[in-house]
């Protein structure tokens, strides 16, 4: 088994989409292994987005990623890496497929791509990296 780190963005917690998005994770058949709300500091997402430094979105990717709190959530399960990230969809809301996390509740902003609700790892070395930084 392997385990992944989910977020549910600022958006996500606003919305009140945080428990819908549990429960999909939950009925997917994946396993909650630890959850805490968190407030990041700059660090803890210069960290977190470090590969995405210097691109056109990464300061108002950083802003929205500060402008409230997110859900942490430890997720284990068999290819729960890739499970996720198809359970979530693609990075655009308006073209993620209808049935994943983003199709059906992000919204597009205009520029604003990042309000997609959700992050996963994309690789099992980014899951152990990445839950070291929020756990
Ligand atoms: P995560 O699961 O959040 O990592 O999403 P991803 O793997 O689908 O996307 P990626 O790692 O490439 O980018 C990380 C985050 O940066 C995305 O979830 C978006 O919030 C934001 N992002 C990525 N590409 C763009 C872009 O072209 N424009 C804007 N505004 N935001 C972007
Ligand atoms: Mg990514």
């Amino acid at each position: 088994t392997e385990e992944t780190l989910v977020l549910v963005k600022p958006d996500g917690v606003a919305r009140g989409l945080t428990g819908a998005i549990l429960a999909r994770i939950e009925a997917k058949g994946y396993a909650l292994v630890d959850i805490r709300l968190v407030e990041p500091d700059r660090e803890r997402l210069e960290q977190h987005y470090a590969e995405h430094e210097g691109k056109p979105f990464y300061e108002p990717l950083l802003e929205f990623m500060m402008s409230g709190p997110t859900v942490a959530i430890r997720v284990a399960g068999n290819r729960v890496i890739e499970g996720f990230r198809s359970l979530a969809g693609t990075t655009d809301p308006t073209t993620a497929a209808p049935g994943t996390i983003r199709g059906d509740f992000g919204r597009d902003w205009g520029l604003k791509v990042q309000q997609n609700l959700v992050h996963g790892s994309d690789s099992l070395e980014s899951a152990a990296r990445e839950l070291d930084i929020w756990f």
